[in-house]
């Protein structure tokens, strides 16, 4: 079957109406083999008949106005091409005026304590832009499922608590982090990276691996082992914003006192030059 492309949420409610509810994928486009993942997961995901949906969409409203919305890639199509061959049904790629038609005032706003932290920190209204556009992406295309990559792992905790607290009626489902052969977690912003600056980027995803090893079974001390971690990277040029050892179950700070360790996660963000790179690595209860 040929892949259907709709532009106005007219042709999007048209296509849709009456059918079985869909899986769903929303993204920004500049497709890689983690999206392509995530596709291949909803089409798991769905039940035979139902149609899997992806958007590419790159939301003005998550960017600050000195962040990079205007030389985010745009590669819509071979984006379109990659979708087609890996089995999506449906690709919804609206203009800014069909989602935007006037001034989007009204906005979902996270809760502080969720979305006021690590991305949230610095970058302030960033999950303001995100739940905005998912929620309204959701009522645009109705899915049964969406599927979001743990690449963005605060983001996916925003979207299941929006969904939960919403009453939304779909199921929100995780996909791993797809990452190149040395480690470096697939991402469009790749692509800024310099040759040298490609062959550096891994360091990121080894400095989480060597923060969960020396995580203890037993009591530890969350802060000395961000430090540290946060040191290894500035010693090599890197900028961190933040590493920080959470709890996986609402991000939390961990409770370094507990005997039985929960699951946790560490996640980072620090600049390589000109570009910011995130990546976190599941650290599983001892
Ligand atoms: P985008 O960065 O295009 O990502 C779209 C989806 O792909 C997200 O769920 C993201 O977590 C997932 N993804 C990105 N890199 C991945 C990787 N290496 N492995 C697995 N999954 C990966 O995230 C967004 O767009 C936007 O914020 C969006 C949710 C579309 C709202 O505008």
């Amino acid at each position: 079957m040929t892949m259907q492309i709709v532009r106005s949420v007219a042709d999007l409610r048209a296509a849709l109406c009456g059918g079985p509810a869909p899986a769903f994928v929303p993204t920004m486009g500049n497709l890689h083999a983690g999206h392509l993942a995530l596709i291949a997961q909803a089409r798991a995901a769905a039940s035979a008949g139902h149609p899997v949906v992806a958007s590419i969409f790159v939301n003005r409203l998550q960017f600050a106005p000195h962040e990079d919305f205007d030389a985010y890639p745009r590669t819509f199509e071979r984006d379109a091409e990659l979708l087609a061959a890996q089995g999506c049904d449906l690709l919804f790629a609206p203009r800014e005026s069909d989602l935007y038609p006037e001034p989007q005032d009204v906005k979902v706003h996270p809760p502080a304590a969720l979305a006021d932290v690590l991305e949230g920190a610095f970058r302030p209204g960033f999950f303001v832009g995100v739940c905005t556009v998912v929620a309204k992406l959701f009522n645009l295309v109705q899915p049964q499922w969406a599927v979001f990559g743990k690449k963005d792992y605060q983001q996916l905790m925003v979207i299941r608590h929006m969904a939960r607290q919403l009453a939304l009626n779909v199921e929100v489902l995780a996909g791993e982090t797809c990452r190149a052969d040395d480690g470096l977690a697939l991402s469009s912003r790749n692509g800024y990276l310099s040759v040298e600056e490609r062959a550096e980027a891994p360091f990121l995803a080894q400095t989480l691996r060597d923060l969960a090893a020396a995580v203890p079974a037993g009591p530890f001390d969350a802060a000395a082992l961000e430090r540290t971690a946060m040191d290894r990277l500035r010693a090599r040029g890197w900028s961190p914003d933040y590493v920080a050892l959470r709890q996986q179950d609402r991000l939390a700070l961990p409770d370094a006192t507990v005997a039985a360790r929960p699951p946790l996660v560490v996640l980072a963000a620090a600049r390589l030059g000109r570009t910011r790179l995130i990546d976190n690595l599941e650290i599983p209860a001892a």
